[in-house]
C-alpha cells in the first residue's frame, strides 16, 4: 500500500492506496471525481486527461503514488462557481460535444495546448489534439471551440 496527499482542485486530501492504482482510480474511485472519463486501456483516446502541477497529462498513465505531492486539477475544478471556463463556454457556444464522453478531456488538453501555443492556429489545435479521440463531433466544432478561445481578447 502506498499513502498519498496531493492537492486536488484546490484542496488537500490524502488516501491509502494499492501500489498499482492509477491517478484516474484514485480521482474517480477513491474521491468520486468522475468528470475524469476512462475511455481506453492503451493511453489512446485522452478522455483521461488532467493537468498536474499545471500540466496536461493522461491520467490512466500516472501512478497515483507519483502523483504525491503533485497539485492536480480536474475538470470539476476549472469553472468559478456557476460561471463556466471561457473553454468549457466555447465548446458549448461552439457545439463542440455530442455524447460528451470526450469533452472533459478535450477542454483539459485545450486548456493546456492554448497556455503552450497562444493564439494556436487551426493546424497546430489540430496537431495537438492527436492524443484525444472524439467518436462523434469530426473535430470540427472542437477546433472552432479552441480557435475561439485563442482568438479572444
Ligand atoms: S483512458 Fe484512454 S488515454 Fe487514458
Ligand atoms: S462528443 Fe462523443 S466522443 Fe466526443
Amino acid at each position: 500500500m502506498a499513502s498519498v496527499s496531493l492537492t486536488v482542485n484546490g484542496e488537500a486530501v490524502s488516501a491509502e492506496v494499492e501500489d498499482r492504482t492509477l491517478l484516474v482510480q484514485l480521482l474517480r474511485d477513491h474521491l468520486r471525481l468522475t468528470g475524469t472519463h476512462v475511455g481506453c486501456d492503451t493511453s489512446q483516446c485522452g478522455a483521461c486527461v488532467v493537468h498536474m502541477d499545471g500540466r496536461s497529462v493522461k491520467s490512466c498513465t500516472v501512478l497515483a503514488a507519483q502523483a504525491s505531492g503533485a497539485d492536480v486539477t480536474t475538470i470539476e475544478g476549472i469553472a468559478d462557481g456557476d460561471t463556466l471556463h471561457p473553454m468549457q463556454q466555447a465548446f458549448m457556444d461552439n457545439h463542440g460535444l455530442q455524447c460528451g464522453f470526450c469533452t472533459p478531456g478535450m477542454v483539459m488538453s485545450a486548456i493546456d495546448l492554448l497556455k503552450r501555443h497562444p493564439g494556436a492556429d487551426e493546424a497546430t489545435i489540430r496537431r495537438e489534439l492527436e492524443g484525444n479521440l472524439c467518436r462523434c463531433t469530426g473535430y470540427h466544432n472542437i477546433v472552432k471551440a479552441i480557435r475561439q478561445v485563442a482568438t479572444a481578447g
